[in-house]
């Protein structure tokens, strides 16, 4: 692992480069034989979490496969959550699961602000970790969930279809929806910080169910909220700006306000064309994105068009990172992932002259 690939920073920085970098949302996963054994091996999902070597592990897992231009941490946007003490279980079948809920003022009132080098030490040991065994070889992206995609698990207690209890909550009793995505605001700006202090060289802020709201509430409940996240971001210890990234599932139709949040990077899902995108957010911002990932299910040959399909969508430029429109799911080939990547590698120069 000598070799230094920073394709993705310079891309990020507005730099001239020669092909478009590529990495994939959940690129460490069950898909891979090789992350099912270390999942054993470890116990649970958090428990894999928990332990640095493991989770730097996982992380490096995808890395060996395929010509990846990014690592992303190993862990889960729902530590903070647990470590506000709520008790996540993942349940096989049903996902995470909340022992406790965050229904009312009181509730709210009682969470307390998780700290950085207690209960989540053990996020911050596992960046240091795998950034010191990348040594370089990719950029490493640390990353959180947006508040109000943490308020809708710790509301609800669990995944959600309907949104049910989080929607009530901030229609009905607006007030407490806001003081609770005020303390995670706060909660998520120290746990970025505290990543980029541990060595993520890029942060992304996934915000998985801003789509599932109005449009007149996005930016109330949602947008402002990473803003201001994006606004409390330190440098690194070379007193550079680390590059944010906002991913707001179901959010195409919002990029003219996402595209003034302060984020260097917006994340696109595949219901968005990345040439409207472009025309909506100018060339200043990188769009990244935006292949379905049930695309992946398809012939290589197939796979090998689509790539074509959203490269040229792109069209000729320097700001594109291209990348699955959401996570990467377990029932994928691996092979069917060297496809993807290979397509990008061997497509994309001509597209960058
Ligand atoms: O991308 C990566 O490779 C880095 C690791 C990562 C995971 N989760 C690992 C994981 C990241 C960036 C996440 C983010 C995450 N987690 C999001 C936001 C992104 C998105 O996908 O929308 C959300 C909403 C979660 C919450 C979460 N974590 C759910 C709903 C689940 C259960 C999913 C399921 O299919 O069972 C998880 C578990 C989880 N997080 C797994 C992995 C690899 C699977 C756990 C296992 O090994 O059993």
């Amino acid at each position: 692992m000598s070799e230094q690939n920073d394709l993705m920073l310079r891309v990020l920085r507005g730099e001239k480069v020669s092909r478009t970098p590529v990495w994939m949302m959940r690129q460490a996963g069950r898909y891979l034989p090789e992350y099912r054994a270390t999942r054993e091996q470890a116990g649970s999902f958090m428990d894999l979490c928990r332990n640095a070597d493991l989770a730097c592990e996982v992380t490096l897992q995808p890395l060996r496969r395929y010509a990846l231009d990014a690592a992303i941490l190993f862990s889960d946007i729902l530590t903070i959550p647990d470590a506000m003490g709520l008790g996540l279980e993942f349940i096989p079948g049903r996902g995470p699961v909340f022992a406790k809920t965050v229904r009312s003022e009181a509730d709210v009132d009682g969470l307390p602000f998780p700290q950085m080098d207690d209960e989540l030490a053990y996020v911050m040991n596992a960046v240091r970790t795998i950034r010191s065994e990348l040594n370089g070889k990719v950029p490493l992206i640390g990353f959180s969930g947006s508040p109000w995609t943490l308020a809708t698990y710790m509301v609800e207690g669990q995944s959600s279809r309907e949104f049910a209890q989080a929607k009530t909550l901030a229609y009905q009793q607006p007030e407490v929806m806001h003081a609770l995505l005020a303390k995670l605001t706060q909660s998520v700006t120290d746990y970025l910080n505290a990543q980029i202090a541990a060595g993520a060289q890029i942060v992304m802020i996934f915000d998985t169910w801003g789509g599932a709201l109005p449009h007149w509430a996005y930016p109330l409940f949602s947008l402002d909220y990473m803003k201001n996240i994006v606004a409390g971001l330190n440098k690194d210890s070379e007193g550079n700006r680390v590059p944010a990234m906002l991913f707001t599932k179901g959010g195409g139709q919002w990029l003219h306000l996402m595209k003034d949040s302060g984020a260097q990077g917006l994340g696109l899902d595949w219901t968005t064309s990345l040439a409207s995108a472009r025309k909506m957010v100018g060339e200043d911002i990188v769009l990244q994105g935006n292949l379905d990932p049930g695309m992946l299910r398809a012939n290589p040959a197939t796979i090998h068009s689509e790539v074509q399909r959203v490269l040229s969508d792109y069209g000729m430029g320097h700001r594109h990172i291209f990348n699955l429109g959401h996570g990467i799911t377990p029932d994928i080939p691996p092979d069917h992932v060297s496809a993807f990547i290979d397509a990008v590698h061997e497509i994309s120069p001509a597209y960058h002259e």
